[in-house]
């Protein structure tokens, strides 16, 4: 398979370029359907499975697959095609198991477990983290003009890309270790052995994976760009409208930078909307501190649910 060589790549350095994709098993393909394309995205059939598109782009950003439970199935990892010999061989010689794609997954990634038994895949694929900051939109009105529209003639809120999933870990510092020494990201930034992001080497946001302490593995949320900070309320609007009520925000990470609204999904689990992350580019070296969770979580915003950090998928209520 052919792939954009980026400006970005660091050819001397080892590492995957981009969260190319997440994957959900969910209990109803008919209410995920729904749910995600509520929030601004496309789905389309994929073999048994939906995929999930942003408008106008062929990258796969999501993919929903029917199991009896929600479940984080797997998390794959875009790397250049220059790199894949060098994987398979830092794979080998870390003695980590390859094992063949899941049933009903049509791939010739590399597929393994990370150390909390979550399948990893890595595959050759289109750099799908920018390249560079993305600035968000302020369309101001000129004087004399009314700048809003009716609200009858808000525009949908269509998320421009995947920007990152948080998952749960039994193990924070674990996953910083597997993810720096075998996918060849870096810490950004982390709250003690609570919660760590991090970031890949060949530029993207300041995370592209986060980590937060649980008793099981789990997805927590997945995170969608938009264009601008208007348009984190009018997609919280575009949801309770058809009824997706529950979540947190409007709020301004600490961390990150980025300004939020999660949506909560019918299984426990978040779809964020997400502007203006902190961005970190190719060879920039960022300075990872160790912060207190109580100075970190969130600049400004309504408290967040009492079950912020409830795993679903280790407790289902
Ligand atoms: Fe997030």
């Amino acid at each position: 398979m052919a792939t954009q060589m980026s400006s970005s790549h660091r050819s001397n350095e080892l590492g995957v370029h981009s969260l190319d994709h997440f994957a959900l098993a969910v209990p109803s393909l008919d209410e995920a359907q729904r749910y995600f394309e509520v929030f601004g995205l496309e789905t389309r059939p994929e073999g048994s499975s939906l995929a999930i598109r942003t408008v106008g782009s062929t990258q796969r950003w999501g993919l929903l697959i029917e199991g009896s439970r929600k479940r984080l199935h797997h998390l794959s990892f875009g790397i250049f095609e220059d790199d894949l010999k060098p994987f398979k061989t830092r794979i080998a010689e870390r003695g980590i198991r390859r094992l063949d794609p899941p049933a009903g997954i049509d791939s010739d990634g590399l597929w393994f477990h990370n150390p909390d038994g979550t399948l990893i895949e890595l595959k050759v694929a289109r750099k799908s983290s920018p390249d560079e900051k993305c600035t968000p939109e302020l369309i101001s009105s000129p004087p004399g003009q009314a700048g809003a529209p009716k609200r009858s003639a808000a525009p949908r809120v269509i998320p421009s890309r995947l920007s990152h999933c948080l998952t749960f870990t039994r193990d924070v510092p674990a996953m910083i270790a597997f993810y720096t020494q075998v996918l060849g990201l870096r810490l950004s930034d982390r709250c003690g052995d609570d919660i760590a992001f991090m970031h890949g080497i060949h530029g993207s946001d300041h995370h592209l994976i986060a980590f937060c302490r649980s008793n099981a593995p789990g997805l927590h949320h997945s995170s969608w760009e938009v264009r601008s900070i208007n348009d984190l309320g009018q997609g919280a609007m575009q949801m309770a409208e058809k009824g997706y009520t529950q979540g947190w925000g409007l709020g301004r990470h600490v961390l990150g930078s980025n300004y939020f609204h999660y949506i909560r999904d019918p299984w426990g689990s978040h779809a964020e909307y997400s502007c203006d992350m902190d961005y970190i580019r190719a060879g920039e070296r960022w300075e990872a501190r160790d912060h207190p969770a109580e100075d970190a979580f969130y600049v400004w915003g309504p408290n967040p649910p009492a079950d912020w950090t409830h795993n679903h998928e280790a407790d289902p209520r």
